[in-house]
């Protein structure tokens, strides 16, 4: 799988030390705060499971499946999952997150829903990582673990065709 890759972006030793500081901010900023973590299924699966270990709060977790469709490496903008599954959550701060924003459609579909449908107390999101550029949909995340250019990555969940999560680091995909 490595010798698909161009380069590498991110190293693991890298990841784990940026995630030491993410955690860090969310437990400072969700302290005595009764919070649930939506995890957007299933590119933020692993970032998930290494970024939750690192917060010692009482928080609770669900999961939303989604869909974003691509043609090869570029979003087609519809973006699908079922809004009767989303948790009820009327009572709690909800914090997002996701694995990378890059036209913003699905973030802002499932803010939009969450507003709408659950009206938690909060909401607010966090992408390992962001792309650098214009979005279809002007909307931000409120934690990135870092910034990168406007190039398709893969590993450490994200993937190219449903391959490539279990990559270790995360690193540019080579062109065919
Ligand atoms: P958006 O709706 O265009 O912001 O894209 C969000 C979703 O598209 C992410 O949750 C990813 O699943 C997928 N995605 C966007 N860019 C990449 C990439 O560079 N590599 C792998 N998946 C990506
Ligand atoms: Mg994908």
């Amino acid at each position: 799988m490595h010798a698909d890759l161009d380069r590498v972006l991110f190293r693991e030793d890298e990841i784990a030390r940026r995630l030491d500081t993410l955690a860090s901010e969310i437990t400072t900023d969700y302290m005595g705060k009764e919070l649930t973590v939506l995890a957007i299924l299933n590119g933020s699966l692993i970032f998930m499971a290494d970024l939750l270990r690192r917060i010692p709060l009482p928080l609770e977790l669900d999961c939303l499946r989604v869909r974003s469709y691509y043609d090869e490496m570029e979003s087609s903008g519809q973006v699908s999952f079922d809004r009767s599954a989303l948790p009820k959550l009327a009572d709690r701060h909800v914090l997002l997150l996701d694995d990378i924003l890059d036209s913003g459609q699905t973030l802002a579909a499932i803010v939009e829903a969450v507003r709408e449908d659950v009206k938690p107390l909060s909401i607010r999101s966090c992408v390992l990582l962001r792309k650098i550029k214009t979005r279809a949909r002007p909307i931000e995340a409120d934690y990135v673990g870092f910034n990168i250019g406007d190039e398709f990555v893969v590993g450490y969940g994200l993937d190219y065709q449903e391959r490539y999560r279990n990559l270790s680091v995360i690193g540019v995909l080579r062109k065919p």
